[in-house]
């Protein structure tokens, strides 16, 4: 307890004192929307990416990292473990951990964004020990880490629980076969990021399956790695002596690139979007064809052109490849303004539809029952204050204010900024009214 003391205390002194401020969006009724967006990198790619890199003494060049509040605090805790941090121009990072200070993650730093979680798989490989603050629920639910520890404990490690902290220790992890009960993201995340310093094979069964694991898994391959399957449900790994720096460039955002798809939607408009996997994006351009929105799709970019009349539909979040719960809330203010009933199940997160009441104080006509939101589609939106509450709540909230008529301001923008690289700039460049105003506190 005391050291943890230490740490938090060392953790409030290195802060800046001052004032802190906190964002709003003015946004304006905006007929519609023309131009070329280019995507960034993915922040789901980027930060488990970022955690692996801990894995090698050498030096990692990282590309088309994007400019987020999220990758910003991978950095601080990077650091806060030792880790030598360069951030270069055009989004790229430098990156190598030779030596690590310290093998704790505390909670100050884990509590402020969820996917801190995943360097506990590579401290425990290469230190065999850490204590990490459990990250605890958020505004989306309650988000248990389980699995990720009972892949762990199969791996060999010992693991504790106390006082908000989960603590594990392995002189050596061991290969293991590892079914999850669910394919989680994270969970897959950090099982295969340990398995790479593991003793002789680990089997992760049931394994998610999102680009962003193979994005994972190919950085992993260029340090060293040998990983075979990810981005199917069984990936198998055969661990390692050592793994070393490498280059390896991030895959674009397909949150990001489907926002702006929901965005020109929205608004009836016609778009081009660069720097798109458009496979990635299956989904999502198969529900938007669905609704009656044309869709062209080129290597790496798409068009995409809503100019027609749109249709409802229903929709279930589910793993890949199925709809992204990410795009969720997206989704639910483009349906409120099309005609007839849609509905929208969320299988993923239990508590994900807290943009809905924003939306209905826009005069969206939406009801929730259990895990469904019944849309019942009204002619327009009217502006109005809201407040975002979670990073893809404020996105849809912003979709929501351009399409409806006069001003609606958006508070508690910081939650954007934790995942979309330069959201309101790319906005404005394709026409959207939308300004940002500090809001100074003491
Ligand atoms: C990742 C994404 C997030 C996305 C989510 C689902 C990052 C940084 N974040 O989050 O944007 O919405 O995938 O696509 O990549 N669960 C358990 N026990 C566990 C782990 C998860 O019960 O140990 C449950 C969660 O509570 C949730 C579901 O599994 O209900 C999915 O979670 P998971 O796939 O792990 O999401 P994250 O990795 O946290």
């Amino acid at each position: 307890m005391v050291k943890i003391c230490a740490v938090i205390t060392e953790i409030k002194n290195n802060k800046k004192e001052g004032r802190r401020s906190l964002s709003k969006f003015i946004i304006s009724h905006t007929p519609s929307l023309k131009g070329t967006v280019r995507i960034s990198g993915s922040k789901n790619s980027a930060l488990p990416i970022l955690a692996a890199s801990l894995l090698a003494d050498g030096e990692s060049t990282i590309e088309e990292i994007p400019n987020l509040k999220d990758v910003q605090c991978m950095y601080e805790l990077l650091r806060w473990l030792g880790s030598d941090v360069e951030v270069l121009h055009n989004n790229r990072v430098r990156i190598s951990t030779p030596k690590f200070k310290k093998h704790i993650a505390p909670y100050e730093l884990v509590s402020k964004m969820r996917a801190s979680f995943l360097v506990m798989g590579p401290l425990l490989a290469r230190v065999g020990k850490t204590r990490i603050s459990l990250p605890g629920g958020c505004a989306i639910g309650t988000r248990p880490v389980d699995l990720h520890l009972k892949g762990f404990a199969a791996m060999g490690a010992k693991i504790t629980q106390g006082h908000g902290y989960v603590e594990a220790k392995a002189k050596k992890l061991k290969g293991a076969k590892i079914y999850l009960d669910f394919p989680s993201v994270g969970a897959t995340e950090n099982i295969l990021m340990a398995a790479c310093l593991a003793e002789g094979q680990t089997v992760i069964e049931n394994a998610a399956v999102e680009p962003e694991i193979v994005d994972l898994a190919n950085y992993l391959i260029g340090m060293g790695a040998d990983v075979k399957g990810a981005g199917t449900d069984t990936i198998k790994v055969n661990g390692v002596k050592e793994l070393k720096g490498t280059t390896h460039t991030v895959i674009p955002d397909r949150i990001e690139a489907g926002t702006f798809m929901a965005a020109a939607a929205i608004t009836k408009s016609k778009i081009k979007i660069e720097n798109v996997v458009p496979d990635h994006l299956k989904p999502v351009t198969a529900k938007m064809r669905e609704i009656g929105i044309d869709i062209e799709e080129n290597d790496t970019s798409i068009i995409i052109n809503a100019n027609g009349k749109l249709k409802s539909a229903d929709i279930k979040t589910l793993p890949f490849p199925g709809f992204p719960t990410d795009m969720q809330a997206q989704f639910t203010a483009l349906m409120s303004i099309v005609e007839g009933t849609s509905i929208i199940i969320e299988t993923i997160f239990e508590n994900r539809f807290m943009h809905v009441s924003e939306l209905k104080r826009m005069g969206a006509n939406i009801k929730i029952e259990g895990r469904s939101a019944v849309i019942e589609g009204v002619k327009k939106l009217t502006g109005a204050q809201v407040k975002a509450t979670d990073l893809r709540a404020g996105a849809a909230l912003v979709l929501a204010g351009l399409a409806a008529e006069g001003e609606t301001e958006i508070s508690n923008v910081e939650h954007v900024d934790r995942g979309y690289d330069g959201f309101e700039q790319k906005m404005v460049s394709l026409g959207a009214q939308i300004k940002r105003i500090e809001d100074d506190e003491d």
